[in-house]
């Protein structure tokens, strides 16, 4: 059998069907990776301007020398468990992600993905409270259509297909309330800026107050949402949620599993608005993917909480048995090594820029609603009615078409409610023209199937 056929029948894909996989052009196998690129098993060479396929290679395929710093510390000491051993290279791991994290996030938690990392921030802010004698505030903050991970907290406090999610693996964990999203292009309360005052962010204060202050434990926002068709922050916003988290003694949880690592055009994406989160969820650019590893920071208030605690309560009652894994750990210190070396923070900055200008010449398109993002994280919105922004209907079936089309341009990217790309951070001009070139013919091919004259 090919490793195709063994695939479907051997393989649980993740959130796919095995109907869809089973369709023409439904699943790839890919054999290689250099640096932008993959090589499939036919031989087919394409443009990853999803690193790897969910924002993770940050450092682009084929580094050798991460393989090599894993492999050298598997071979030395590849594990210890995380209670009381630790290896010393997941020390100097903790103290570089210290280091590049913003302000006194200071103390750093591994775990194996991002989901975890968002479980664990979850525990964390409930035993901050806990330790602080408010027992009752238990109760979670997210916006509408986040996406934070698949485990039952990650995927509870998710406003991303929330109804389905609720339906089939209800009951959800309770208390976890979402408040509408801070899309500026589709403005749940029909306003726009400036002269919607940040209606979005006060109406998380207006959330707080509602349920009581005293039962809400923690807000959780990504900066720039990823899964959530790619809408920065106004400049306002964060330091709002900062300043309403403070006022009511709430916890601000940033999620940086995407955003981080360069991926915005800054470090962490926070630091863009000014904003120290009390904890910040990590993953995938933390080792661009070559080894499974995620990571949480509190600030030095949540330690000092649990610092000045005694008994059992003083320890976070948490325990992944992967966390700080050693061999792990080697990568993502290698990975680091290579994001600052080569300054691709600043070169994902510097082509992120080029690729929205680029991208802004498509607005001339009738079909193209928006283009937006942060740095190498990008959205082509498009729209069957510009005026209206009436969006397409799922008979147009615009996310297969628009990702097949894409794809026959040479480009793996991917389609939700908008076109989306996000690159490795090695990514040059070459890379970004290839993007806007194939995806401006692209759309044109998608306006003949939906008759829109283009
Ligand atoms: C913002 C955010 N948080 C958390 C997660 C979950 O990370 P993982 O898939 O590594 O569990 C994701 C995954 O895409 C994410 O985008």
């Amino acid at each position: 059998m090919s490793t195709a056929a063994d695939a479907l029948k051997h393989v649980w894909f993740h959130a796919t069907s095995t109907q869809s996989l089973r369709a023409e052009g439904g699943m790839t196998v890919f054999t290689k990776g250099e640096d932008c690129y993959l090589i499939d098993d036919k031989g087919n060479r394409y443009l990853d301007a999803l690193s790897g396929g969910a924002f993770v290679t940050n450092v682009g395929h084929g580094r050798a020398e991460i393989a090599d710093a894993i492999a050298a510390q598997a071979r030395e000491l590849a594990y210890v468990a995380p209670y009381n051993f630790i290896a010393p290279t997941t020390v100097e791991l903790a103290k570089v992600v210290a280091d590049l994290a913003p302000g006194d996030l200071d103390r750093v938690f591994f775990t194996s993905g991002g989901s975890e990392s968002v479980e664990t921030a979850m525990k964390i802010v409930k035993q901050y409270h806990w330790l602080g004698g408010d027992q009752k505030r238990t109760k979670v903050i997210s916006r509408r259509g986040s996406y934070h991970g698949s485990t039952q907290y990650a995927m509870s406090i998710s406003g991303a297909s929330h109804d389905f999610n609720n339906k089939i693996f209800g009951p959800l964990v309770p208390g976890c309330l979402q408040v509408p999203h801070n899309n500026c292009y589709r403005c749940e309360y029909g306003l726009s800026r400036p002269s919607c005052g940040m209606l979005c962010a006060s109406m998380i204060e207006r959330q707080i107050l509602h349920e009581g202050p005293e039962t809400v434990a923690a807000i959780i926002a990504e900066p720039v949402p990823a899964a959530a068709s790619i809408y920065p922050a106004p400049d306002e916003y964060l330091p709002m949620l900062r300043e309403i988290a403070d006022k009511y003694g709430v916890l601000l949880i940033i999620d940086e599993v995407i955003n981080g690592f360069g991926r915005t055009g800054s470090m962490f994406a926070c630091e863009q608005w000014g904003v120290v989160p009390d904890v910040m969820t990590m993953a995938k650019g933390l080792t661009s993917g070559y080894i499974p590893m995620g990571a949480v920071a509190a600030s030095k208030r949540v330690i000092d909480r649990f610092e000045n605690a005694s008994g059992r309560e003083a320890g976070l009652n948490h325990v992944l048995s992967f966390g700080g894994h050693a061999a792990a750990a080697a990568g993502a210190l290698k990975n680091l090594e290579i994001l600052q070396r080569e300054k691709l923070v600043e070169n994902s900055r510097e082509m992120g820029r080029y690729l929205l200008d680029s991208l802004d010449t498509l607005r001339k398109l009738p079909l193209v609603g928006d283009i937006r993002g942060r740095g190498l994280l990008a959205a082509v919105e498009l729209v069957r009615d510009k005026k209206t922004r009436e969006p397409f209907a799922p008979g147009d079936q615009m996310s297969v078409r628009m990702t097949n089309y894409l794809r026959d341009e040479g480009i793996l990217a991917r389609t939700f409610q908008v076109v989306e790309f996000g690159p490795p951070l090695t990514a040059g001009r070459e890379e970004v023209d290839k993007i806007v070139t194939g995806v401006e013919k692209a759309i044109r091919r998608f306006a003949k199937d939906v008759n829109i004259p283009c």
